[in-house]
C-alpha cells in the first residue's frame, strides 16, 4: 500500500496537469473528517439516500423483484456503518424475506461495528462479514447460482470518470446472473447553488478533508508540504454535472517528498486534482450501462429528486 502511494503520488506530482487519487483520502484522520462530512446540513447526499432507504424501502423490494420463498444473497459494497441499509434490513426482516447479509467492506473495524449495530437492530439476521477489495469477494460468490442483490450506494461511483464506472459496473456483471439487481445510489445533476456548499462548506471541514492528502504525504512519505500555502479549490459544472475537487498553490513553490527523492515545482495558482464527485441523469446513467450487461429496471429518487437509486437487472 505505501509503495503504491508512493508511485502514484510520484506519478501524479509529475504529470500535467498534475493529479492525486482520490483513494487516498481515507486514513484515519480522513475517515474521522468524512464521518464529519456526513454529518454536515450541506452534506444533503447522504440524508437524501437515507430518506430513500427508511420511507421507500417496500418500493425498493418490490424494485428486486423477491419471491418470499427464495433465498437470495444481499451484498453489499462498501458497507460502512450500515445507517442507510439498516431501513432496507429492518423491512426485510418485517416481511419475512429469505436472504443472508454479506456486507464486504476494505476496514474490519467497521465491518465489525456494523455487525455489533445489527446484532440490536436485526438480531434474526444472519450477517457474514467479508473484509477485502469488491472483486475479491465478490468471485467467491460465483459459484453460488443464488439470486443476489447487490447494492452500491452513497454516490461512491461518482468518484469515477465514465469510463471507469462503464468497465467497473461492467466487471460487477461478470460476477452476477441473469435477473440479478444491482442497486446503484447516485447524486443527481441540479443547480450549483446546492451542489456548491456540499463540497465547500464554510466550516472548513471538506477543505481540511481534501488537504489531508498533503498531510498523510507529509506523514507517510516525508514530505514537506507546508499546509499554509495550499488552498481547497471545488468547482462545478451544472450543465456536465461534473463536480471536482483541486488543491491549489497560494504561490510559487517547491516541495521535497524524501521517501521519494524528488522535489516538484508549483507555480501560484497551479492546481492538483484531487476528486471528481460525478452527479448523474437518466442519460448519463444509461450511457455509462450500454456496453455493460445491465439495463435500468427502476428508479427511486427523495422527495426533492436530488439522489437516485437506480435498481439495474442483469441480463
Ligand atoms: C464518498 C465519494 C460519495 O464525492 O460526495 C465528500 C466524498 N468528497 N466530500 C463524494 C466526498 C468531498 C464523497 N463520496
Amino acid at each position: 500500500m505505501l509503495e503504491q502511494f508512493k508511485t502514484d503520488v510520484d506519478t501524479g506530482l509529475s504529470s500535467s496537469p498534475k493529479f492525486l487519487s482520490s483513494r487516498f483520502f481515507y486514513d484515519a484522520k480522513g475517515d474521522e473528517l468524512f464521518q464529519q462530512i456526513m454529518a454536515m446540513p450541506e452534506y444533503y447526499l447522504t440524508n437524501k439516500e437515507f430518506e430513500i432507504f427508511s420511507q421507500q424501502s417496500d418500493k425498493l423490494i418490490e424494485a428486486f423483484d423477491l419471491k418470499k420463498d427464495e433465498y437470495f444473497e444481499l451484498i453489499e459494497l462498501g458497507a460502512g456503518d450500515g445507517t442507510k441499509t439498516v431501513e432496507l434490513l429492518k423491512a426485510l426482516q418485517r416481511q419475512n424475506y429469505e436472504y443472508d447479509y454479506f456486507p464486504i467492506d476494505i476496514s474490519q473495524n467497521s465491518l465489525d461495528g456494523l455487525e455489533k449495530m445489527l446484532s440490536e437492530k436485526t438480531p434474526a439476521l444472519k450477517v457474514v462479514k467479508k473484509q477485502g477489495d469488491y472483486f475479491g469477494v465478490l468471485s467467491s460468490f460465483k459459484e453460488s447460482k443464488k439470486k443476489k442483490v447487490l447494492l452500491f450506494m452513497g454516490s461512491n461511483i461518482g468518484n469515477m470518470n465514465d469510463d471507469r464506472a462503464r468497465e467497473f459496473i461492467y466487471k460487477l456483471g461478470e460476477n452476477l446472473n441473469p435477473g440479478d439487481k444491482l442497486l446503484i445510489g447516485i447524486d443527481l445533476i441540479k443547480a450549483i447553488e446546492i451542489v456548491g456548499p456540499a463540497y465547500n462548506d464554510p466550516a472548513g471541514i471538506t477543505s481540511a478533508f481534501n488537504l489531508n492528502l498533503l498531510n498523510r504525504i507529509n506523514r507517510e512519505l516525508g514530505g514537506d508540504f507546508d499546509l499554509e500555502k495550499w488552498a481547497h479549490a471545488p468547482e462545478y459544472d451544472e450543465e456536465t454535472g461534473y463536480a471536482k475537487s483541486f488543491i491549489k498553490s497560494l504561490v510559487n513553490q517547491t516541495v521535497f517528498i524524501s521517501s521519494i527523492g524528488k522535489s516538484f515545482d508549483f507555480k501560484k495558482e497551479e492546481k492538483i486534482h484531487t476528486e471528481i464527485s460525478r452527479k448523474y441523469n437518466d442519460t448519463v446513467m444509461k450511457n455509462i450501462i450500454s456496453g455493460t450487461d445491465f439495463k435500468l429496471h427502476d428508479k427511486l429518487t427523495d422527495a426533492d429528486g436530488w439522489f437516485a437509486d437506480y435498481v439495474l437487472i442483469r441480463g
